[in-house]
């Protein structure tokens, strides 16, 4: 069993220093208000964005953005069908209408003719999301909406530091909605933020943020060491000798692989957990700040490791590489295309060589219950986009020697011989 030698399937990126920041927090640091606006202030300039506001969460970030924006309530609002579903049911929540666009199968983005046939009177806005880490035709996407007179939000969950054109993504639009989560590549011990460039709705923004409740010191301090543990727990080396062994037995007895809830099941729960606008925290800040240091050292460090893979496997029969058209992909995920039926073979063969890989999080929306309500399900094409994915993780710490022999393992598999 490669317990060493085994690689977990995402990578929780803390920049050097957190320990030391989440312990003087713990001990209680002074000057927290001093440090959330160092951070605004910073994280916009870093983007090239006017302005930059922090929430605890990426889907908060998003309903302060809808609610700074302040559209009228019904209003559609166009998201593409392929995403992170909570989402758009934040959106529902608030009173506007989901409406769905086809995405490409092959970036899984959307471009401006999928998203055009969906523009009625009726659409307020456009959220154009850049999924897992590459970004859509946003420039086509920003003039059509400008022309139409429709506001554009953009979700930069997964592609915080793209660049298209030399200008970052958040910025093409009215805001940028970024998250800190742990599992994307800039985590903050959580956290979310909007950037805009637009003086009323910063305004906006900051009168509704400064009426939010602010959650306790236990309650931050308890959700940090919960990020620590995870950070911990994805050492490669602390990994190799708790959670591989604990998947490989969970494989042995059929049971699930640890997988986070998804789908319709996590719709319900965020649906009964009251979701409300909550600012960012100093400790999340501080850590951001740390981040902004190498975050761009990151990102081109999984640029380079997915590079590998896209090389070793773009021409296995029955496995498809991401399609990259559009400025430059980082990657935070690296999805592979598998038949649906063959996915959980692939990922039971990859963790008996070592390599722990993850079913997405992503979800055909058309077909999710809380939100087909919102409109009925009219694409057959793509449906449950999700089922064939494989996420396969190329987070930079990975040495190239062990992207090599991960994909020569993904050649094995199909029956190919190794290069
Ligand atoms: C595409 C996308 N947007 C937004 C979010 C929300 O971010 P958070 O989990 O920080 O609320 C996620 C989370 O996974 C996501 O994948």
């Amino acid at each position: 069993m490669a317990i060493i030698g085994s690689v977990p399937r995402r990578c929780v990126n803390l920049p050097p220093g957190s320990f030391k920041t989440l312990i003087r927090s713990i001990l209680g640091g002074n000057r927290q208000e001093a440090i959330i606006e160092k951070f605004y202030k910073e994280f916009a300039h870093w983007l090239g964005a006017s302005h930059s506001l922090g929430t605890s969460s990426g889907r908060s970030a998003f309903q302060l953005a809808l609610q700074a924006l302040g559209m009228k309530k019904g209003a559609e609002i166009i998201f593409p069908m392929f995403t992170f579903p909570v989402i758009p049911l934040v959106a529902k929540l608030l009173g506007y209408q989901p409406v769905f666009c086809d995405v490409n199968p092959h970036t899984y983005n959307s471009d401006p003719e999928h998203i055009e046939p969906k523009i009625t009177e009726n659409t307020g806005a456009i959220l154009a999301t850049h999924l897992f880490g590459q970004p859509c035709a946003i420039r086509g996407i920003a003039d059509m909406a400008r022309q139409r007179n429709i506001r554009l939000l953009e979700d930069c969950a997964h592609a915080c530091g793209v660049r298209v054109d030399g200008r970052q993504v958040g910025t093409f639009g009215d805001i940028g909605v970024f998250s800190f989560a742990e599992g994307k590549n800039m985590p903050c011990f959580g956290g979310g933020a909007i950037a805009t460039s637009d003086d009323n709705i910063a305004q906006r923004a900051r009168q509704i943020l400064s009426k939010a409740p602010v959650p306790s010191r236990d309650a931050i301090t308890k959700a940090a060491v919960s990020v620590w543990f995870k950070w911990l727990l994805t050492r490669p080396f602390i990994f190799g000798l708790t959670v591989y062994p604990a998947l490989r037995l969970k494989l042995l007895l059929g049971q699930p692989l640890m997988d986070s809830i998804g789908g319709d099941e996590l719709l319900e729960t965020f649906n009964n957990s009251n979701p409300h606008i909550s600012p960012m925290n100093h400790l999340q800040a501080a850590v951001g700040l740390l981040q902004l240091n190498h975050i761009d050292a990151f990102n081109e460090g999984a640029r380079r490791n997915a590079r590998i893979l896209t090389e070793e496997l773009g021409e296995v029969p029955g496995i498809g590489v991401p399609e990259t058209v559009e400025g430059d992909h980082i990657f935070v995920y690296y999805p592979l295309r598998v038949d649906p039926e063959k996915r959980d073979d692939l990922r039971h063969y990859l963790l008996k060589h070592g390599f722990d890989s993850k079913t997405s999080d992503m979800y055909d929306c058309t077909a999710l219950r809380l939100l087909r309500a919102s409109e009925e399900r009219q694409n057959s094409l793509n449906a449950r986009m999700e089922a064939s994915i494989l996420e396969i993780c190329v987070y930079p710490v990975i040495p190239q020697a062990e992207m090599r022999r991960l994909a020569r393992n993904i050649r094995a598999w199909s029956g190919l011989p190794a290069r």
